[in-house]
């Protein structure tokens, strides 16, 4: 891990620890998890007791200990996307990814989370993909959609080669 992302996050939110979520989302975004040697960093640097970080990075769903994938796939399965069939739409993607809720594909390129309501729920089944809302999603469009961000995915790794 570079220590040099922490100062940097450090550095742009002047250390201020009202300002730790922002930190840890900024460096979830670069390292695209939280490493152990990142939360022990910042702790150390910012003079804070690391298990209070793991305690935030606990709490908050949108952060992660584990590695993430580069497409975070969240299937809501709220009661309104429940009963439209999210359970059916969450299988497909399981089994199209090959993975289950909570893993991530061998080649980290896709992630798969099940998520409470997303505030979307006339659009249900709803599905997110890294922060992009597909709503009215069904079993039946799950591989054009993997297809569409397996391309993107691509495009960024030729990008940063
Ligand atoms: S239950 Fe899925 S968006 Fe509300």
């Amino acid at each position: 891990m570079d220590k040099k992302t922490i100062d940097r996050v450090i550095e742009k939110y002047q250390g201020n620890p009202q300002e730790i979520l922002e930190m840890l989302l900024d460096i979830q975004e670069e390292l695209r998890y939280l490493p152990k040697e990142a939360l022990s960093c910042l702790a150390e640097k910012l003079n804070m007791p690391v298990a209070k970080l793991y305690r935030i990075a606990k709490f908050y769903e949108a952060l992660s200990l584990k590695p993430m994938g580069d497409c975070q796939v969240h299937v809501c399965t709220g009661t309104a996307c429940h009963v439209r069939g999210a359970s059916r739409i969450l299988d497909e993607l399981g089994h199209q990814l090959g993975i289950k809720p909570g893993e991530v594909t061998p080649d980290q390129s896709f992630g798969l989370k099940t998520v409470n309501c997303v505030g979307a729920c006339a659009l249900g089944p709803v599905v997110v993909v890294n922060g992009e809302h597909h709503g009215d999603m069904a079993a039946l469009k799950v591989n054009k959609l993997i297809k569409q961000y397996a391309g993107d995915h691509k495009q960024k790794k030729k990008k940063h080669a």
